[in-house]
């Protein structure tokens, strides 16, 4: 009978035909907002809800309402088969098409005078349809029980005996696993599912005053997937965090809520004694709950801000709680100070590998020359091979010969005989000694040229008198022929000093310049204690300076050398 639309009505009042007296001034309420619907053979009802606070002061004020059809503009009820009137509401018994129309109560206190329309609508029963043609809506939850309410109820307190039927469609809708009854005007559906959709109509049957009359209403109820399980907490995972003081940090709690429809779960972080605020100007705050909807339910993602972290941070847990009508789900982390020991291993690292850098430099300029003779004799083939470049000897070696002075002697031991003893024997190498291997008679000169072509290195053997004698040093200089060879750099030379030298002004400038440039090696001073048993051993640290100044040969290793490496 009466259904709620929130249609607003623009309503006239048509004063002509205004159950109003002459001359009665009523103030109006123009038409009601909710109209009233039924169909012939049926009862409806009209109220009129002047009878409020609002209006007037229904209380102390004794009131008198009145009902009047606007369209005659007479007086209700006329006489039989009109409709009844009882306290506020207008009952029509048994309503035809011709009731359809605008009705007004005039309520009428001692002082004054108040007016109210209301619209009843009679429609036909739609054809091959059980239900009014005016459905109410109401709402059902897939998988939870639900209840549909008969809304004629209200009425029911001014009738004097009532009966309800339901039906969905046509069928009378009996108690069992599906329905119940609930009170007078409930029905109760047990677990809905998607197929409870579709027209439920409650019947009522009533006495008034001795007249039985029947009214009935539909409800198309809105059956809609919602549900949702406990929520699932995916971060924090009851971890202990580690930071560090005035650091920023922020921590998102993650939870998943498994479901459709509306998800109605709320998250957020507290601490034991308290929740963390919500206000972003505080240092620590959390931020507002997101929502994401995914296709099997929702994610939501509140995160807690540190703007800050403080002594009082740490040790603190921090609670994020997920609560529903489900219960409450909660995850927490404890923030811990860094550990300042990860920092120092990072140091301890960083200085190990400074060391063992520095180490390694160290080692190999310690023993840069074993582990380039180690390197020489394992891995000959990354080495330029003997022969490659055109050369004859590998070495050529001058040495003081025209001596008066005494020490020539030794020299030309070591030149003749030392020398090649090692050098030759030993190590395979060719050495050019001039003397030993020049043709008698050639001419100086171009032998020396044409030889010292022929040699990669040039050895260069002196003593203390070597340049300090005018005529020596002329012949030295004429042997040695070429400065460029010296200076240039075009020739390597190998310096071995024979005998301790304490002056050095003497000594040519192209000798000191490869002095300084690439040192000397000096015999008297590994040979000075065993004068008697020269040192020819070529893994002796004397050797070991000559060979490393080599050029690399042919041979790989010295025959007496056992381990180059470990014989410092
Ligand atoms: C009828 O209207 C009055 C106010 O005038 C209200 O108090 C009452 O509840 C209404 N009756 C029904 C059944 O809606
Ligand atoms: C109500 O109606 C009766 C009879 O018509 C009348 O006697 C009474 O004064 C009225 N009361 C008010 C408040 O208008
Ligand atoms: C309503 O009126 C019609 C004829 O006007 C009659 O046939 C029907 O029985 C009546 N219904 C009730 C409930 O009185
Ligand atoms: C409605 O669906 C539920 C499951 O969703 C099923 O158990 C029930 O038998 C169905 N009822 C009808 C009348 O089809
Ligand atoms: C109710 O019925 C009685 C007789 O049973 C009658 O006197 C009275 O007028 C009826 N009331 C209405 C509102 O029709
Ligand atoms: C974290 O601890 C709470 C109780 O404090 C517990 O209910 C929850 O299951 C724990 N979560 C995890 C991921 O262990
Ligand atoms: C959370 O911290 C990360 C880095 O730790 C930062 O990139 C991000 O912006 C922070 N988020 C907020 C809301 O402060
Ligand atoms: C946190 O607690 C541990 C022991 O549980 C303690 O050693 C540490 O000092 C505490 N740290 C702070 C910042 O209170």
């Amino acid at each position: 009978m009466r259904q709620k639309l929130l249609i607003l009505l623009v309503y006239t009042v048509c004063h002509h035909a205004t159950g109003a007296a002459v001359g009665e001034h009523c103030k109006d309420y123009g038409t009601q907002f909710e109209r009233t619907f039924t169909v012939p053979g049926e009862a409806a009802v009209l109220n009129c809800s002047l009878v409020s606070p609002d209006v007037f002061d229904t209380h102390t004020t004794p009131y008198n309402i009145s009902w009047y059809d606007q369209r005659s503009g007479t007086e209700l009820p006329g006489g039989a088969g009109q409709p009844w009137a009882r306290d506020t509401m207008l009952w029509f018994l048994n309503s035809t098409l011709e009731d359809a129309g605008t009705y007004e109560c005039i309520l009428r206190t001692p002082s004054s005078c108040f007016k109210l329309a209301s619209v009843l609508i009679v429609d036909p029963p739609k054809t091959g349809s059980c239900g009014r043609p005016h459905a109410s809506i109401q709402q059902l939850i897939v998988n939870a029980n639900g209840v549909l309410v008969c809304p004629l109820l209200t009425y029911m307190d001014h009738v004097d005996d009532f009966s309800i039927q339901w039906y969905k469609g046509c069928e009378p809708i009996h108690e069992g696993d599906k329905f119940a009854f609930v009170g007078k005007e409930k029905l109760f559906l047990k677990h809905v599912a998607v197929n409870d959709t579709g027209s439920y109509t409650c019947r009522m049957t009533f006495d008034l005053n001795g007249t039985i009359a029947y009214t009935a209403e539909t409800i198309e109820p809105n059956v809609i997937e919602q549900w949702y399980q406990q929520p699932i907490v995916y971060e924090p995972v009851n971890e202990t965090i580690k930071a560090g003081y005035e650091e920023h940090f922020n921590k998102t709690c993650r939870v998943f809520v498994q479901g459709k429809g509306k998800i109605d779960v709320d998250v957020f972080w507290a601490t034991a004694v308290e929740d963390i605020s919500i206000n972003p100007s505080d240092r620590v705050h959390q931020a507002p709950l997101s929502k994401r909807n995914v296709e099997n339910g929702e994610w939501l993602e509140v995160i807690i801000i540190f703007m800050k972290l403080k002594e009082e941070d740490f040790n603190q847990t921090y609670t994020c709680m997920a609560y529903s009508n489900k219960g409450i789900v909660i995850s927490h982390f404890v923030l811990q100070p860094a550990d300042e020991s990860f920092i120092f291993l990072l140091v301890l690292l960083f200085a190990g590998l400074v060391l063992t850098f520095v180490t390694s430099v160290a080692a190999y300029k310690i023993f840069k020359i074993d582990i380039i003779l180690h390197c020489r004799s394992f891995f000959p083939y990354i080495y330029t091979r003997a022969g490659s470049d055109g050369k004859i000897y590998d070495a050529y070696v001058v040495y003081p010969r025209m001596c008066w002075h005494g020490s020539g002697g030794s020299a030309e031991i070591f030149a003749l005989h030392t020398l090649p003893e090692v050098l030759e024997k030993k190590c395979g190498y060719k050495l050019f000694i001039f003397g030993r291997d020049s043709l008698p008679g050639e001419a100086v000169v171009e032998s020396v040229q044409e030889n010292i072509c022929k040699s990669r290195t040039l050895i260069l053997l002196y003593t203390a008198s070597t340049f300090s004698n005018l005529t020596s040093n002329l012949h030295f200089e004429q042997e040695v022929g070429m400065h460029r060879a010296l200076v240039e750099g075009m020739l390597k030379v190998i310096l071995v000093e024979l005998e301790e030298i304490t002056d050095y002004s003497r000594f040519p400038t192209s000798v000191l310049h490869v002095k300084r440039k690439q040192g000397v090696i000096q015999w008297w001073k590994v040979n000075s204690k065993r004068t008697s048993h020269p040192q020819l051993s070529p893994s002796s640290k004397f050797w070991k300076q000559v060979r490393y100044r080599m050029p690399v040969k042919s041979k790989t290793t010295c025959s007496s050398e056992k381990n180059g490496l470990l014989n410092l």
